[in-house]
């Protein structure tokens, strides 16, 4: 173990976190790199940050930037590493992103393509953390005690982020892979209808739900958002309301031998119901 080097990219954020500690606790030497508060600075877009970003590492943790065209920025990035001696990358993809469709998937599509069998891709359904922190989700619960969504009665396999990273973990530091490609959900797939009742129970205040049309819901985001991403939000919300999203895997347990938590053990301990004692982190009030 002494002699795996991991660069966690995304660093800060709600997986990269997760992961540069846990794998940290598995004897990993851990460096990690965002634009803000890292070990190293790292810009996905400022390549001159990249070359010591990746200094000594064999291992990566690829969280791409924002966007939707993020290849032209991450596909370079990979090839310098590769030429670097990194010998295994981890990329958070997304269940919805097959490969070769689009954003990250396109990045998928080129690593498999470069015939190397040296990267590992974790296609996650959508977190459980959505509904704390600053997700507009979250904001929207504490905000107006509702959920707003355009996926009807469609449900989603929802997964806890501390599931994300034990399997990247896993995947990043064991002597071999567990597979080329893992779709990650939690236990069940649920409608959002139902998040609102186990996120109402968990705090002790209930939430609403109501579903929009797409249109209606791309115009209440696009207050958050820029137009596009507004509308390309709203547009996953209808791919969930027609089922694409109606499923659950056996992949979490696969790669970390035990059961992916349920929303509900998530949500009781990320809420904490109005003026009770304090169960675990309170995150989400
Ligand atoms: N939320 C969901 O339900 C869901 C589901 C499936 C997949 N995903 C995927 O998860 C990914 C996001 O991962 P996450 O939630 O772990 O991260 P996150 O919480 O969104 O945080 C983003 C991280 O990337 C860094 N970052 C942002 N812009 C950057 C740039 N230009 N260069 C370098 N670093 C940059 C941020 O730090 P700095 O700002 O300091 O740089 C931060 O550490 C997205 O690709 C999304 O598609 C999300």
């Amino acid at each position: 173990m002494s002699n795996l080097r991991v660069l966690i990219t995304g660093a800060t954020g709600t997986t990269g976190s997760r992961v540069a500690a846990l794998a940290r606790s598995a004897g990993a030497e851990v460096r990690t790199a965002s634009r803000h508060n890292s070990d190293v600075l790292f810009d996905w877009h400022a390549a001159d940050t990249w070359p010591s970003a990746l200094e000594g590492c064999n291992r990566v943790y690829l969280v791409p930037p924002p966007g939707i065209d993020i290849a032209p920025a991450m596909m370079p990035f990979i090839d310098l590493a590769r030429r670097s001696g990194v010998e295994r990358l981890v990329l958070l993809s997304t269940s919805v992103t097959p490969m070769g469709s689009w954003a990250a998937g396109v990045v998928h599509q080129a690593l498999a393509e470069n015939g190397s069998d040296d990267f590992v891709v974790l296609r996650p359904s959508w977190f459980m953390q959505n509904v704390t922190g600053e997700h507009h989700l979250a904001r929207m619960i504490r905000d107006e005690g509702r959920i707003v969504t355009a996926t009807g009665e469609g449900r989603v396999g929802f997964v806890d982020a501390d599931d994300i990273a034990a399997v990247a973990v896993h995947a990043l530091v064991d002597e071999t892979t567990p597979a080329v490609e893992l779709v990650l959900t939690g236990p069940e797939a649920l409608s959002y209808r139902r998040v609102a009742e186990i996120v109402g129970a968990a705090r002790g205040r209930p939430v609403a739900f109501e579903s929009v049309t797409p249109a209606e819901l791309a115009e209440r985001l696009a207050h958050t958002y820029p137009p596009p991403f507004a509308q390309a939000l709203a547009q996953l919300d209808a791919l969930i309301a027609a089922g694409a999203e109606d499923r659950v895997t056996p992949d979490v347990e696969h790669v970390t031998g035990r059961p992916p938590r349920s929303f509900e053990q998530f949500a009781a301990t990320a809420f904490r119901p109005a003026g009770g004692a304090v169960i675990g982190n309170a995150e989400g009030n």
